[in-house]
């Protein structure tokens, strides 16, 4: 199927290469024309890069896959799917939404990018609001799975049926939200986690390197490869309902002392930035973040070898 990636910024980039590694064919487009121009060079680096980590088998027929059209209507001529990537703002997407709407068959499945609208807020005026849907990645998605699909309450159960299906076919590793709500599944549970440590720090339990060294020494090598109620499940001799016996009690205890919810405090962020600014100076940032993309492909490497482990192959 060919697939139409529209905005071709950070987002737009990383599923042309998730969709182009998949075998699909795409064609890019943007509004601003030195953003689709330099699209290509920086998704060939990625692309090496991945190669290099033995994440991608074949760089040169991956990016011959890729294209980019400067005219939306020409981009969009013969897609069965849009991906969306624009900035985060509602007039933007009400805007191209109607633009897609009014140059696609209707049996275009039109899917945005969004990490926090939910799509009843720009496809309500419509005629095709129900092949309207979010497909929100993970940054970047060639690396972390996981895509949230989450429709408004027009949206057909057809058009979510074949975003899945499509989602699955590329190897990512889609999520059906059932109903819409602010920040979909993965941003709340980010958001929970982070409120928690934000309080945690303020009330002077921890610093930010404790905390951080909790996560990734602790909870985050279990949640790497498996989520919170298979995790609770296995630490109980009888399972998940044993484990909510034995540890309900408790977990309710710290629920009730966990209802401030006033936004984090200046002076902890201050505090917390001052900290990290000592063990990373800013110059640093970019650096690091190279790191932690290596060490999200040496990861995604390993899963593959499980995910074939697991299955057999
Ligand atoms: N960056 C992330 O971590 C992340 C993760 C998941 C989802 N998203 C979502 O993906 C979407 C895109 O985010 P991004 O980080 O790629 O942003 P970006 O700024 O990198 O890319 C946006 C692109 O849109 C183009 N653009 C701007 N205004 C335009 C207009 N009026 N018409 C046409 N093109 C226009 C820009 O030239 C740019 O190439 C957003 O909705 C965001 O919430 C981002």
């Amino acid at each position: 199927m060919k697939i139409a990636v529209v905005g071709s910024g950070l987002i737009g980039q990383a599923w042309a290469i998730v969709f182009a590694r998949a075998g699909q064919d795409v064609v890019m487009w943007d509004g601003q024309a030195p953003a689709l121009l330099e699209a290509p060079t920086i998704i060939a680096k990625l692309v090496q890069d991945l190669a290099r980590a033995g994440l991608v088998d074949n760089p040169a027929e991956l990016l011959a896959r890729i294209s980019t059209e400067a005219d939306l209507e020409v981009a969009l001529k013969g897609v069965g799917y849009v991906q969306e990537n624009l900035p985060e703002r509602v007039e933007l997407k009400q805007s191209i939404f109607e633009r897609l709407d009014a140059l696609t068959p209707p049996d275009v499945i039109l899917a945005s990018s969004t990490s926090s609208i939910p799509a009843s807020k720009f496809t309500a005026s419509l005629e095709g609001r129900a092949r309207c849907v979010i497909a929100h990645p993970v940054n970047p998605p060639y690396l972390v799975p996981v895509v949230e699909i989450c429709g408004a309450p027009w949206t057909a159960p057809d058009v979510i049926d074949r975003t899945w299906q499509l989602m699955q076919q590329i190897n990512q590793k889609p999520v059906h939200i059932k109903k819409e709500l602010e920040g979909f599944i993965l941003n709340r549970l980010q958001g929970a986690l982070l409120r928690e440590a934000f309080r945690l720090v303020e009330q002077g339990y921890v610093d930010a390197e404790g905390l951080d060294t909790t996560v990734k020494e602790g909870l985050g090598l279990r949640w790497s490869f498996m989520g919170p109620f298979e995790t609770i499940d296995l630490n109980a001799p009888g399972g998940l309902a044993d484990y909510a016996q034995r540890y309900g009690p408790l977990y309710h205890s710290i629920a009730k002392q966990q209802t401030d919810s006033s936004p984090w405090s200046e002076a902890v962020i201050q505090a917390l930035d001052k900290e990290r600014r000592e063990q990373l100076p800013q110059e640093k940032l970019a650096d690091r973040r190279l790191w932690r993309d290596r060490r999200l492909m040496a990861m995604a490497a390993q899963r593959n070898r499980w995910e074939k482990d697991d299955t057999g192959q």
